[in-house]
């Protein structure tokens, strides 16, 4: 299947879950002399475009990875840049799920982040949990491993409590415990910045998924992008185990 100019694949063979690992941000701010917090600030410029853009092109869900657990490794004022850009973010999403009926979900533990930054989550999370629209989830402190852990205590204690027999686990109750519950595995995970790895995303929820890498940085990345990585998922022949 080739690309048709701006054109996007045909519907049925448009992914409906999108994953994205935002990279590139400090090489991109690097490269113009600017801190990284320069980087991570245009990258969230980049992320509210591209959600424009999905809902746009019908993609259902997507995902992306702003932080992880590993990212507190970073400076103080690298880790509070990238907090600011998420509160600030949350206090201008009403559009979001008022006029776009979009539903947000934050994947990760909230409780080591700061009280003010975890109550408007939770008050965003509530507040647009009804909206039937696109879904967005943003990864923060969020790691695959310890999602999977998590499952594990939710069902462990659900066994001791007697709700549950051991039995009964199934991979569909695994997934049921996982953060996203309820939605598609992603079918496209995209990484830019020319980095090849899953770096702990959705390590349960990616076992299918189509992964294009690219060599952008995360800042660059715009709607021309998104659609040359669509269309290199439609040419894909995915056979989940099969022939
Ligand atoms: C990875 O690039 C990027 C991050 C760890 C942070 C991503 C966060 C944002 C884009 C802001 C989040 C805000 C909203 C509203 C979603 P890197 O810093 O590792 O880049 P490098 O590999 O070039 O150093």
């Amino acid at each position: 299947m080739e690309q048709q100019g701006n054109t996007l694949p045909p519907r049925e063979f448009m992914p409906k879950h999108v994953g994205i690992i935002m990279d590139g941000n400090g090489r991109w701010a690097q490269k113009q002399g600017l801190p990284r917090s320069a980087g991570h600030k245009k990258g969230a410029e980049v992320f509210e475009q591209i959600v424009k853009d999905c809902r746009e092109m019908g993609i259902e869900v997507v995902t992306a990875y702003a932080f992880s657990t590993e990212n507190w490794k970073r400076p103080k004022a690298e880790v509070d840049a990238i907090m600011e850009l998420l509160r600030s973010y949350l206090k201008r999403l009403d559009k979001f799920h008022r006029e776009e009926n979009g539903r947000l979900r934050f994947l990760g533990d909230k409780t080591p982040l700061a009280p003010d930054l975890r109550q408007l989550m939770e008050k965003v999370e509530a507040d647009s949990a009804d909206n039937t629209g696109m879904e967005v989830n943003i990864a923060v402190n969020y790691g695959g491993r310890a999602e999977l852990v998590r499952a594990a205590q939710l069902l462990a204690q659900k066994v001791s409590n007697g709700e549950l027999s051991a039995k009964d686990i199934t991979e569909q109750t695994v997934a049921d415990h996982l953060y996203t519950c309820g939605q598609p595995d992603p079918d496209l995970i995209i990484r830019p910045s020319g980095e090849e790895r899953l770096s702990n995303f959705l390590v349960w929820q990616s076992a299918y998924a189509e992964f294009v890498f690219m060599d952008v940085l995360w800042p660059d990345f715009n709607r021309e992008h998104l659609a040359q990585a669509c269309w290199e998922y439609a040419r894909r022949n995915r056979r989940f185990g099969g022939v």
